[in-house]
């Protein structure tokens, strides 16, 4: 049986207490020693509960610094006399068991200085999903220093470990690499504070003794829910151990705790898996519709947007028109975006009026109001555009309250896309946030969504309110964030928002339990979205992931765009009055192709089949709960003549149930040529001997869906 770290230093006479955390399939032992540290004596498949007993070593679990530890620590703290060391013992825990989830809380003290510090540990059992994080406390006089705080340390000890990272930048988010770890520390980071995934997403796969693949292969997939500066540790030892420790970037944030003050580390999310990445990746989707994400396994919108079809420059009357066009589409809301506010400064490009949230009355002479009214007369619903946290400097809210924005004295302002950060640890911009927000909610009760940009990360950051607590700044404004947010959900606790940062500059599970789904990239190019989709899929479920049809990439074709949307949360942002009679009928039945279909992607476990980063091809599934429909979608990328193409196995399926196999999404009066369309197979065929789903020549970037329905 292979496990992750199981270390067996047995000492006569331990009666220590063993803390035993488990999922349906995997189990985390931690046992006390003789000297009351608490260690991770094994993380792995579950087992029997007798085997646990036998484990009573392993290494320690939330290392300190300062004493006799010479790793990277999980906590490091200066005391208020100076002492820069930290000894903590096992005192206590308890287990409360609940519906489907185990909580275990360890209470760990310091011998000598009155700290402690808690580590809870949240299992979900049918999801395979462990969560971890701390609390820290002191009861010292004067405020105590922490300068490392982490959500995590985890032990593995394998032959090799590969780790597999998401990096990126605008336009190109999540690309997929993976290297072999070696001595010494490897961290993947961001000091970037708002808008802070934009070249690293704070997720992980981390495999062990050999590369995983989608199906095979024991590892880890990791996440950490803070939208915020981050960093993972990867650090191999000497013997070839590896300490991984998660959490908020210590970098230039060192906390100074006050007497009984709580701090609290931001959730470490994990799961393990014997069988790869797939299976992962369905346990964190299927733990995020359930416990994560806002309104998880509820339904989405599909919509249409108008910044690529307009920018900021529209008119009431031409906004009118696009509920028209909405209308045409079947899509259930129409989307406003950036441009509709500001007067002194109007919102004509991105140099003017962010701050001001007033309708521009040159553009929008009848107000918001009216615009809701004109959706609703047309039986769609309307949704707006908001940047609450940031401001241009050309703004009346920068002439009137210079001392709310988040910049460096003495120095010259430093611009992110001609605007600054708004100083959210202040509680009266914390205000100022929320009623932009409740403000046109109240005016305009109609609003049905709203689109939450973000489009700068943090330069030149020093927070006026914080006066001579600057390293607080990273950490305390994206709890202010969260305060602002929590605000609202108790005010509009479903409201769909989605959340945005100039493309994918924030993904994570930290913002995610306030908005309903996310915008990965402002490259909307469809072959370029194939290998932008496949990266979040990894960590995200398909009802999170915005895809839009678009006319950015004009080459492709617009069955090949749709298809590609369609993966995803569909929605379109296009000059719906430019297509074609056979492009609106295609546009307007894929509309209701996947209105149908869409439970089976948005709630269904996915298989990721072929990876765009193997072949020149793309294929992936979903299928729902009760294994009988699928929804197969087949991309084929810049494939050449003489390009070989296998048969495709198909996996989630029941082997004994008959199938058919349709294709569907097909262009006005086109028929499949799909060797395997409407016939129907065993789930053991097609998963065994598979589909061929290449038949004879096919055009570059060209595109199928199949539906596969139980008979
Ligand atoms: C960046 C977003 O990613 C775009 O979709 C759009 O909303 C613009 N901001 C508007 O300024």
């Amino acid at each position: 049986m292979m496990c992750l770290l199981a270390l067996s230093f047995a000492s006569a006479g331990q009666t220590a207490p063993q803390i035993v955390i488990e999922t349906k399939r995997t189990a985390l032992v931690l046992t006390v020693n003789n000297g009351k540290k608490l260690l991770q004596s094994y993380l792995g498949k579950k087992q029997e509960r007798s085997s646990y007993e036998l484990m009573k070593g392993g290494r320690e679990v939330y290392l300190t610094a300062g004493m006799d530890n010479q790793f990277e620590p999980a906590i490091r703290m200066v005391h208020a006399d100076g002492n820069p060391s930290l000894d903590l013992r096992y005192v206590t825990h308890n287990t409360v068991d609940s519906a489907g989830m185990q909580h275990s809380t360890i209470v760990l003290k310091d011998p000598v200085y009155p700290v402690e510090v808690k580590l809870h540990y949240r299992s979900y059992y049918n999801e395979d999903v462990l969560k971890c994080w701390s609390e820290i406390v002191h009861q010292e006089k004067k405020p105590v220093m922490l300068t490392q705080y982490a959500s995590a340390l985890l032990h593995f000890n394998a032959t090799e470990y590969w780790l597999t990272q998401f990096h990126g930048d605008w336009a190109r988010e999540m690309n997929v690499v993976e290297e072999k770890l070696n001595n010494g520390i490897k961290s993947i980071e961001s000091k970037l504070g708002t808008r802070t995934n934009f070249y690293q997403t704070q997720v992980f796969f981390l495999s062990l003794n050999d590369r995983s693949t989608e199906t095979t292969g024991e590892v880890i997939a990791g996440t950490l829910a803070w939208t915020g500066n981050f960093k993972f540790a990867f650090e191999v030892d000497q013997r070839n151990g590896l300490r991984v420790i998660s959490g908020m970037n210590p970098f230039a944030s060192e906390y100074f705790l006050k007497q009984g003050e709580v701090f609290t580390t931001p959730e470490f999310i994990y799961t393990y898996s014997s069988e790869g990445k797939g299976f992962a990746s369905r346990n964190i989707h299927r733990w995020a519709r359930n416990f994560a994400v806002l309104d998880g396994n509820q339904p989405r919108m599909t919509l249409l947007n108008n910044w690529e079809a307009t920018h900021t420059d529209f008119t009431e009357k031409r906004l009118v028109e696009l509920f028209d066009e909405a209308k045409k589409l079947g899509v259930d809301l129409f989307l406003l975006d950036d441009g509709w506010f500001g007067n002194k400064y109007p919102r004509n490009d991105d140099k003017n009026g962010l701050g001001d949230w007033q309708e521009d009355k040159s553009k929008l002479p009848s107000g918001i109001g009216y615009l809701v009214k004109e959706a609703v007369n047309r039986e769609i619903k309307f949704g707006i555009w908001l940047e609450p946290e940031m401001v241009n400097p050309k703004s009346e809210l920068y002439n009137l309250h210079p001392e709310w924005i988040l910049k460096l004295p003495n120095r010259e302002e430093n611009y992110g896309r001609n605007q600054l950060v708004l100083d959210l640890i202040n509680p009266v911009v914390q205000d100022f946030v929320f009623r932009t927000v409740d403000d046109l909610m109240m005016k305009n009760p109609g609003i049905a969504f709203i689109k939450w940009d973000c489009n700068r990360s943090m330069t030149n950051a020093f927070s006026p309110f914080l006066k001579d607590k600057q390293t607080h700044l990273y950490i305390d404004y994206t709890k202010a964030l969260y305060k602002i947010m929590e605000r609202i959900r108790t005010k509009y606790p479903h409201l769909p928002i989605m959340l945005c940062a100039g493309g994918g500059g924030r993904t994570d599970y930290g913002a995610l339990k306030y908005f309903t789904e996310f915008w990965p990239s402002d490259n909307t190019d469809a072959l370029e979205r194939i290998y932008i989709q496949w990266g979040y899929s990894y960590f995200f479920p398909a009802n999170t992931i915005s895809a839009h049809v678009t006319s950015m990439g004009k080459q492709q074709s617009l069955k090949f765009r749709t298809d590609v949307a369609m993966m995803g949360k569909m929605g379109y942002d296009i000059r719906v009055n430019n297509f074609t009679a056979d492009e609106l009928l295609f546009s307007s039945e894929a509309v209701k192709t996947y209105k149908r279909i869409s439970p089976v992607i948005w709630l269904g476990d996915l298989y990721r089949l072929i990876s765009p980063y193997d072949e020149n091809r793309m294929l992936l599934m979903y299928t729902n709960q009760n294994k009988d429909k699928a929804i197969l979608f087949n991309y084929h990328l810049h494939t050449r003549r003489k390009d070989f193409f296998r048969p495709v196995q198909l996996q989630g399926l029941v082997p004994e149930k008959k199938y058919r196999v349709r294709e569907i999404n097909l262009m006005p009066g086109v028929k499949s040529v799909m060797p395997d369309h409407d016939k129907v197979y065993t789930g053991e065929y097609l998963m065994t001997t598979g589909l061929n789903l290449t038949p004879g020549r096919v055009n570059p970037l060209s595109s199928n869906i199949m539906e596969i329905i139980a008979e």
